[in-house]
C-alpha cells in the first residue's frame, strides 16, 4: 500500500462511512489511487462467461454505484469491475445513515436501497470508458415500480451497448419485498423478459448473471439452479449481503440492513460449493462475499468460483488489495502446479 493510499484511509475513518466513501471515490477521479492498470499475469488471465479478463479479481456492485470512478478503478488493478445498482429512473434510496462500519467486525452493514441517478445520467459515463477495461452493469428495480421484474430489462436495454455484462440483482434486503422475485415462478418471469430484451439487442450476446442471497435454504438454491440451466442464463454470482447477525461485537451489529466483510465469508463459500453441485459444475460462477485476502480469494476459487468480487475488504484497505490478491492467486497458481486459475476453479468444491 502506497503512503498517499495510508493516509487516504486514516483520514476517511475519521468521517461517517458514506461521506468517506464519496470522498474516496473524489480522491480516484482525482487521479489519488493506484494506477497501474489491471494486473496482468499469464497465470491469471481467464475466460468467464465468455468475458475475458486478465485476472480474476473484480470490484462488487456498490462500490461505484453511478460509475463515477470507473476510469480510475479499471486502472486500479481489478480485472474487472461492476458498477450499480442502476434503475431505470433515479431515486434517493433511503435516509442517512445508512452504511455502518463494524470494524471489530471486519464487517460493515447497509440499507442504502438502490440510491442511484438512474439509467439516463449513467449511460454516458459507462460510454466514455468504453474499451477501458471490463464492465458489468448490477440492475435493479425503482422503489416505487408499478412493474419491478419489467425495470430490469428496461435496463439491460437502455446500458446494452454500453457494458460488457449484466447482473439480474434480486438479492438486495434493502428495498421492501424485492427478494421475492427470487421465488421460482417470479424469478423464471423475470428473467425471461431480461433474456428477451438482450435477444432483441443487436450484437453478440452479453452474459447476464443472476445475483444471490446468501440466505437462500437448499431448496430455494435448488430451485435456482433449476431455473439458470433451465433458461440457460450465463452464470450466478454468489452472493450479496446477508441478514443474518450471529457472533457479531461491533456495536452497529443490530442495524436494519445487509451485512457484508469477514461475518459472510463462510456461509457465501458453502453457497458456491452447493450451487457447484446443483449444476453439475456446468453453470460459471462468481464469488463474492468476506474475501480480504489471497487465501480467501484461492478458497473461493477451489470452492467454486471463476473469479471472485470484493467490496468490504477494499473500503478497509483500499484497492491495492486487489494487486495484492491478484498477486497471491499468481503465487497458488504455480505453487499448485497447474498453468493457469482456470485449472484450480471448483478442485475442493466436491
Ligand atoms: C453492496 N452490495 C450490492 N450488491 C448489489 O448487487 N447491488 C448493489 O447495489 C449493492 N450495493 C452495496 C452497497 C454497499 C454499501 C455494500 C457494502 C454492498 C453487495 C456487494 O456487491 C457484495 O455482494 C457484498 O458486499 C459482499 O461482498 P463483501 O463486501 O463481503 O466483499
Amino acid at each position: 500500500m502506497s503512503l498517499t493510499e495510508r493516509a487516504g484511509l486514516a483520514l476517511l475513518r475519521a468521517v461517517d462511512p458514506e461521506t468517506a466513501h464519496g470522498l474516496a471515490l473524489r480522491a480516484l477521479r482525482a487521479g489519488l489511487g493506484p494506477s497501474g492498470g489491471p494486473v496482468t499475469d499469464v497465470r491469471l488471465a481467464t475466460t468467464v462467461a465468455g468475458l475475458a479478463l486478465p485476472n480474476p479479481v473484480g470490484i462488487a456492485a456498490g462500490f461505484d454505484k453511478n460509475a463515477e470512478a470507473l476510469g480510475p478503478l479499471l486502472r486500479a488493478g481489478p480485472g474487472f469491475v461492476e458498477v450499480g445498482a442502476v434503475t431505470p429512473r433515479p431515486q434517493p434510496g433511503n435516509p442517512r445513515p445508512r452504511l455502518f462500519r463494524l470494524r471489530e467486525d471486519a464487517a460493515a452493514i447497509n440499507r442504502f436501497g438502490f440510491n442511484n441517478d438512474g439509467m439516463e445520467a449513467i449511460r454516458p459515463r459507462l460510454l466514455a470508458v468504453r474499451g477501458q477495461g471490463v464492465v458489468g452493469v448490477n440492475l435493479g428495480a425503482n422503489k416505487d415500480s408499478a412493474d419491478r421484474a419489467a425495470d430490469y430489462a428496461t435496463v439491460l436495454a437502455h446500458l446494452y451497448d454500453a457494458a460488457d455484462f449484466f447482473t439480474v440483482n434480486v438479492s438486495s434486503p434493502n428495498t421492501e419485498k424485492l427478494r421475492v422475485l427470487q421465488e421460482r415462478a417470479a424469478l423464471e418471469g423475470l428473467l425471461e423478459g431480461v433474456l428477451e430484451a438482450r435477444a432483441g439487442q443487436a450484437g453478440p450476446a452479453k452474459p447476464v448473471f443472476l445475483k444471490i442471497a446468501p440466505d437462500l435454504d437448499a431448496a430455494a438454491l435448488a430451485d435456482i439452479a433449476f431455473v439458470t440451466r433451465g433458461l440457460t442464463l450465463d452464470g450466478i454470482i454468489a452472493t450479496n449481503t446477508t441478514l443474518a447477525r450471529e457472533g457479531l461485537r461491533s456495536r452497529h451489529a443490530s442495524e436494519a440492513g445487509g451485512l457484508s466483510g469477514r461475518p459472510l465469508f463462510a456461509r457465501s463459500t458453502e453457497v458456491l460449493r452447493t450451487l457447484v453441485r446443483l449444476t453439475e459444475g456446468a453453470v460459471p460462477l462468481i464469488g463474492v462475499g468476506g474475501v480480504s485476502s489471497g487465501a480467501e480469494a484461492v478458497a473461493k476459487i477451489r470452492s467454486g468460483a471463476s473469479a471472485v468480487q470484493l467490496y468490504t475488504a477494499v473500503a478497509y484497505r483500499g484497492l491495492s488489495l486487489t494487486v495484492e490478491i491478484a498477486q497471491a492467486l499468481s503465487d497458488h497458481v504455480r505453487a499448485s502446479q497447474v498453468s493457469t486459475i482456470a485449472g484450480l476453479v471448483g478442485v475442493d468444491a466436491g
